[in-house]
């Protein structure tokens, strides 16, 4: 039977890694892009048939429906909901110049979009055998690890503050869950060169980041309510 998965901000980067990874793996990939025309190309240099391209903006409800809607069309089940798209816009930005204004942009797209595109496919998941939903975060998202210096070291209240309220989610909605399926996880790529991060070097090229969260995306261990890192689960 065809799997089916929906990865959101997957017109590059890390998120249209993923996508190349699981079609490879045969799964049904809808590309998610809040770019029409960027997602198009994307899944054209793709080059499978087996991923079709849905518009999704994160921050905007409407849109969000629209792209349920859309994967309806054409399955009434998600094997796979990757809460990839993300932004960071205070780099280099202290907590105490950041405005107010840029850290509701952050929460609006890492922490409402993702809140909303959970409850929105949770429906969905819930109808496959085993369903998954895989929000991305940072190990700097971690207070354990940022605090006590495991983490990497950018002290950017917005971003990493937005992706602790993800962490939340994971955690509220795994206890929702409980152990009867279906699974909500955290994974951290790690430090990846994307654009992101200003396409800073010495990170993992988005093959190797993506691989990372495909690897959990489709483990057979339940990893329900944790956050994990390329070497297991990670603390809060
Ligand atoms: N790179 C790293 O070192 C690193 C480390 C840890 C975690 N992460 C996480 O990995 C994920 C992917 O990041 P990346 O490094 O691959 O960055 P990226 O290359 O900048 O990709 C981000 C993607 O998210 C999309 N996006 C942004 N806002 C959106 C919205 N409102 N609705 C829908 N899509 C939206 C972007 O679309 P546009 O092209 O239209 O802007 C783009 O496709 C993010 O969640 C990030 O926080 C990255």
């Amino acid at each position: 039977m065809t799997k089916f998965a929906f990865v959101t901000g997957a017109n590059k980067g890390i998120g249209n890694e993923i996508v190349r990874q699981l079609a490879e793996k045969s799964y049904h990939v809808f590309l998610g892009a809040r770019n029409e025309e960027l997602g198009q190309k994307a899944v054209q240099s793709l080059g499978f048939s087996n991923v079709s391209f849905v518009q999704v903006d994160i921050s905007d409800t409407q849109s969000i429906q629209n792209s349920k809607n859309k994967i309806l069309e054409v399955t009434d089940h998600l094997d796979l909901l990757i809460n990839n798209a993300g932004i960071a816009l205070d780099f280099g930005i202290l907590p105490s110049e950041l405005t107010l204004e840029t850290l509701r942009q952050e929460f609006d797209v890492n922490f409402f979009g993702t809140f909303q595109m959970i409850q929105t496919f949770l429906p969905l998941v819930k109808k496959s055998q085993g369903g998954k939903i895989v929000n991305v975060t940072t190990d700097m998202a971690s207070q354990t690890m940022f605090d006590n210096g495991q983490a990497g070291q950018l002290n950017i209240l917005g971003y990493n503050s937005s992706k602790t309220a993800v962490n939340s989610l994971t955690l509220t909605f795994g206890k929702e869950f409980g152990t009867n399926g279906p699974e909500i996880l955290g994974v951290t790529p790690g430090f990846t060169t994307t654009d992101l991060n200003g396409n800073a070097p010495g990170g993992k090229t988005t093959a190797e980041g993506a691989q990372i969260i495909v690897k959990y995306a489709l483990s057979q261990t339940n990893y329900n309510g944790k956050i994990l890192d390329k070497n297991g689960i990670i603390p809060w």
